[in-house]
C-alpha cells in the first residue's frame, strides 16, 4: 500500500482537500494528512482524522516519542501539498522547518508535489515566482493553478485545480515517471480551430482535443511546466497547466508564436482549419425568398507548424507535427507522410491512418512517429496518454 502524506496548508481551497483525500482512499492508497496551524481555520483535525482513519498533528511537540517530524516524511511514497499556500511554498523553498508539515517536507525522499491556490496577485508576485522557480530546479513539481473564480466575486489565475485532476497528476508522479522534462517549457497544441463565417456559423473539425491534453497531462508528470493552446476543447484541463482558449487559427498562430519564444519543444497536435471564408459576414446571413444560395469563398490559412521550423534558431526547440492520412493509389500512408515531414521541416510527425474513421473523439489511438533523422516507431493502438509517452520519449531523446 503505498503512503501518501496531504499536507493541508491554510487557504479556503483546503475544503477541496476533504475530496482529493477521498479519491485517495476509496482508491487503496493510505493517507496521513498534515494540516497547517492556520488550515485548521478552514477545515478542522476532526474532518481529518475521520476521513483518513488517522491521528492529525500540525505541530512537532505532541507525541514527541514517535519522532513523527522525521519519520512520517521517511515513510512517504508521495507528499502532496494541496492546497499550496505562497506561504508555504516559500518556506519549502527556504528550507524552514516550524512545523509538522515543513519538517516532513525536509525529511521527504520521496517525490513532491505541490498544488498552489491563491489570489492572482500573490501566484505572479516575483517572490512567489522565485520561490516555484527553486522549487521545481530542486525537482518537486510545483502544478499551474487553475484560472477561474478565486476566494470572492474575483477570477483570474491561482485556483486550486479540480481534486479529480489533482488526483491523476498525483498518480503518474507515483508511477515514477522519470522527471525528464523538468525545468523544460513545453507547448501543446489542442483541439480544432472554427472560422466563422458570420456570427453565429463556423467552418470546423472533428478534432476533440484528447491527444492534446494527454501530452499536456503526461508532460506535467514528467516535470515539464506546460502550455496548452487549446481550440474550443470542451474536455477539463489537466492539472497542473497554463491552458490559453483560442478559437480561430489566427488567434492559435498568434498565440503559438508567443509560447513558443521560450520553449524546449513545441507539438503542434491541433488541427488548424486549412481555409477561411473569404470575408466574415458581421450580420446572420439570411435565407433569401427566391432560394438563391449564398457562395461562400475561401482563402487558405498559413501553416503555423511551417511558420515555427522557420521562425526557430537553429534546432530549438524540438518541434513535433501530427498527420492524419489516407493512403491512395499513388503511395501509402507512411510515403505521403514522408513527404510531409519533409515539406513541414519538422523534427518528429506523429501519422495517424484516418483511413477507417479512427482517432476523432475516442481514448485510444495508434500511430507512426517518423523521425526527420530517419527514424520509424511503430506505437500499437493503445490509450492517448501511452501515446503522448511515446512522443515525450522521442522529444526527450531529442532536446540536448
Ligand atoms: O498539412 P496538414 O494539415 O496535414 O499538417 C498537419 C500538421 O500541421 C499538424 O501538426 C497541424 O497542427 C499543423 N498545421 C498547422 N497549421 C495549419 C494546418 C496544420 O500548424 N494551418
Amino acid at each position: 500500500m503505498t503512503e501518501v502524506v496531504l499536507g493541508v496548508s491554510g487557504g479556503i481551497a483546503s475544503y477541496k482537500a476533504a475530496e482529493l483525500l477521498r479519491l485517495f482512499t476509496e482508491s487503496g492508497h493510505s493517507v496521513r494528512v498534515v494540516p497547517t496551524e492556520s488550515s485548521l481555520h478552514f477545515v478542522g483535525a476532526a474532518t481529518w482524522e475521520a476521513l483518513s482513519g488517522k491521528p492529525v498533528q500540525v505541530g512537532v511537540f505532541e507525541h514527541v516519542d514517535e519522532v513523527a517530524h522525521v519519520r512520517i516524511g521517511q515513510a512517504a511514497d508521495l507528499v502532496l501539498v494541496a492546497p499550496a499556500t505562497a506561504n508555504i511554498l516559500a518556506k519549502a523553498a527556504h528550507g524552514l522547518a516550524d512545523d509538522l508539515l515543513t519538517n516532513t517536507l525536509l525529511t521527504a525522499r520521496c517525490p513532491v508535489m505541490f498544488a498552489p491556490a491563491m489570489h492572482t496577485e500573490m501566484w505572479e508576485n516575483a517572490a512567489t515566482q522565485a520561490n516555484v522557480a527553486t522549487l521545481r530546479a530542486r525537482g518537486h513539481v510545483v502544478l499551474e493553478p487553475a484560472v477561474g473564480r478565486l476566494t470572492g466575486v474575483d477570477t483570474g489565475k491561482g485556483r486550486l485545480p479540480a481534486p479529480a485532476e489533482i488526483f491523476r497528476a498525483a498518480l503518474s508522479v507515483l508511477e515514477g515517471r522519470v522527471q525528464d522534462l523538468r525545468g523544460r517549457h513545453v507547448v501543446v497544441s489542442a483541439g480544432g480551430t472554427r472560422e466563422f463565417l458570420d456570427p453565429v456559423r463556423y467552418l470546423g473539425n472533428r478534432s476533440s482535443g484528447r491527444q492534446g491534453f494527454a501530452l499536456a497531462e503526461a508532460a506535467v508528470a514528467r516535470g515539464a511546466t506546460v502550455t496548452v493552446v487549446a481550440a474550443n476543447v470542451s474536455l477539463p484541463a489537466p492539472a497542473g497547466v497554463t491552458v490559453v482558449p483560442v478559437v480561430s487559427t489566427e488567434d492559435l498562430r498568434r498565440e503559438m508564436h508567443l509560447a513558443a519564444v521560450d520553449a524546449d519543444a513545441v507539438v503542434m497536435a491541433a488541427a488548424p482549419a486549412d481555409f477561411r471564408p473569404a470575408e466574415f459576414v458581421d450580420a446572420k446571413i439570411k435565407k433569401t425568398a427566391d432560394g438563391t444560395t449564398p457562395e461562400i469563398r475561401l482563402v487558405e490559412n498559413p501553416d503555423i507548424l511551417v511558420e515555427l521550423v522557420a521562425a526557430r534558431s537553429s534546432k530549438h526547440p524540438v518541434i513535433v507535427g501530427f498527420a492524419a492520412e489516407t493512403g491512395d493509389a499513388h503511395a501509402t500512408v507512411i510515403e505521403h507522410a514522408r513527404a510531409k515531414l519533409a515539406r513541414k521541416g519538422c523534427d518528429l510527425l506523429v501519422v495517424n491512418d484516418v483511413s477507417a474513421g479512427k482517432v476523432f473523439g475516442q481514448d485510444d489511438n495508434e500511430a507512426v512517429l517518423l523521425g526527420a533523422d530517419g527514424t520509424v516507431e511503430q506505437v500499437p493502438f493503445g490509450p492517448k496518454s501511452a501515446l503522448a509517452h511515446t512522443i515525450w520519449d522521442a522529444v526527450v531523446r531529442r532536446l540536448d
